[in-house]
């Protein structure tokens, strides 16, 4: 008989019964199993400190142990865009759960080739095979080494603040330091450039490129949608170039931005695509990255060269097929436009109704970002929202703003009731309170514009770019200083960029270091 180091048999997942203080103890069961085996700091996650546990969910709400409904406008950060527990969804894989769970791997998985044959159906241009995986991070991960193998170089160009998951090699490519620092050194090969900067993306490209990998918006950089015709040009920019557009459209894929992929606004064809999150129809995880036949070439002289167990397997690719057809059948994607402008609408109002507290409001269909005029607020208002049955979050990368990600299903009363429960909280915060909250975030701007008034002062230059049709702002040559021949294209490699690329004639790898950013 096997011996345990514990008793095993108390380790049972309660029963759900009605009634009495059961839904207490499981809630109070749920706090310490937390606090002592998943994380220490569940002790201070607002749930957690309000004995609030998930207990069950359906369409736009989740409920918890006591009963309390909250209007889901977080959407499990953007999984959940069938609504929860969408019955299609949920009956193809009660169904699935009885003829075949997890494939032999020996036979062929029709489930698999089905899902397959839908995404290139539903996929812009000319994107024909798929590889099944099972989360958003894995999908990039075998798109940065597609990219890779097709390309045989090794270097990709990723942007300041993109955030595309936390492997060794997607980590690479995310953009913000406070998760990569602590884990480097990362994958060689891998350059920042500022999102929405087509001059830098061209200046970092050297005969070593692989790729470009992007967001179309930047999610959890903060909902930050690019100018108009930016896509299109990274698309002009890297087939001029010869490298690859791997597009990470994890987060605003699946109908969020009001069309089936963010892409598709643009008419943008990527060479590669990545799909997870709302993939799986908000019941199963799975992910996938898609390519062209050309570029798959590379993959069938040794097909497990890049492989998963779990990827594909039917209970998540029934889940994804039965997604497919809801979104197609219940026109989400259309959907998510119409209730994205009616909310971005109401949002604005309730901005210039009161000023002081949203700095902006941004995004695309229902895929939106509130950005606060401090962290502290965001926090306030966040919390508040908790309390009165709204469910929101924060972006990863950017602490200020509140994402906006609801199921599509989202109806205008049900908008109305966020915006009426928001501007309760808002319209409660009183002058001296909001200046409290602020206050950090004033600090902050004033020591920032006096450092910015601290430089010196260099007198810019607009000049016309033909090629891409737009006005490009040029630092003025620095007088004495010699053009750095070793940061030279193609002497990439005996270079080390330089961080601060000022002054100088802009070189190509320092150009790409030149900007803070757009935030
Ligand atoms: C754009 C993007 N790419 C990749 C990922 C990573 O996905 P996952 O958390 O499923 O690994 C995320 C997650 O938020 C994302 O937003």
């Amino acid at each position: 008989m096997a011996v345990y180091r514990k008793d095993i048999r108390v380790k049972r997942f309660p029963v759900v019964e009605r009634g009495g203080s059961h839904y207490e103890d499981i809630a109070g069961l749920a706090l310490d199993n937390s606090i002592n085996h998943l994380n220490h700091c569940y002790k201070s996650k607002l749930c957690g400190a309000e004995g609030a546990v998930e207990f069950r969910d359906g369409g736009v709400y989740t409920y918890d142990n006591h009963g309390k409904r909250y209007l889901d406008c977080l959407g499990g950060y953007g999984i959940f865009n069938v609504g929860h527990r969408h019955p299609k969804v949920i009956n193809a894989v009660k169904a699935q759960l009885d003829q075949v769970c997890l494939h032999s791997q020996d036979l062929l998985n029709p489930w698999a080739a089905h899902l397959a044959s839908q995404l290139a159906a539903i996929a812009p241009g000319d994107l024909q095979y798929s590889f099944l995986c099972n989360s958003g991070t894995e999908a990039v991960e075998g798109a940065i080494k597609l990219a890779r193998l097709y390309t045989k170089k090794t270097e990709i160009i990723s942007t300041k603040n993109a955030y595309h998951g936390v492997s060794m090699g997607a980590l690479s490519a995310t953009g913000r330091d406070v998760f990569r620092k602590p884990f480097e050194p990362l994958l060689n090969g891998f350059t920042h450039v500022p999102f929405g900067d087509i001059e830098a993306m061209e200046a970092a490209i050297t005969p070593e490129t692989a790729a470009v990998i992007l967001e179309p918006i930047q999610g959890e950089g903060g909902i930050n949608v690019p100018a108009a015709g930016y896509l299109r040009k990274v698309r002009q920019l890297t087939k001029k170039h010869g490298v690859l557009l791997i597009l990470d459209e994890v987060q605003t894929g699946m109908g969020r931005t009001g069309r089936m992929f963010a892409c598709d606004h643009e008419g943008v064809v990527p060479d590669i695509l990545c799909l997870a999150k709302a993939l799986g129809g908000g019941v199963m995880p799975i992910g996938c990255f898609m390519s062209t036949s050309k570029i798959w070439k590379v993959l069938e002289p040794n097909p497990s060269i890049h492989n998963s167990t779990f990827g594909g397997n039917p209970l998540a690719c029934t889940a994804a097929s039965a997604c497919i057809e809801v979104l197609l059948e219940e026109h989400l994607p259309a959907r998510a436009a119409v209730m994205g402008n009616y909310f971005m609408r109401k949002f604005n109002e309730l901005k210039d109704k009161y000023p002081g507290f949203i700095a902006d409001v941004r995004g695309m269909g229902l895929l939106i970002g509130l950005e606060w005029t401090s962290k502290e607020l965001r926090e306030k208002v966040q919390v508040e929202l908790f309390h009165r049955g709204v469910l929101v979050a924060a972006t990863m990368n950017a602490n200020r703003t509140m994402r906006i990600e609801p199921p599509l299903i989202i109806t205008e009363s049900q908008i109305n009731l966020m915006i009426e429960t928001l501007e309760g909280i808002i319209s409660e915060i009183t002058e001296e309170e909001l200046v409290e909250l602020n206050a950090e975030a004033a600090a902050e701007i004033k020591a920032s514009k006096k450092a910015k008034a601290a430089e010196p002062k260099v007198r810019r230059r607009r000049v016309a770019c033909p090629r891409y049709g737009m006005k490009l702002v040029l630092a003025p040559v620095k007088k004495g200083k010699k053009k750095d021949a070793s940061k030279k294209k193609g002497n990439k490699l005996k270079a080390e960029p330089s961080k601060n690329a000022k002054g100088g004639k802009k070189s190509k790898k320092g150009a790409g270091d030149k900007s803070k950013g757009r935030k």
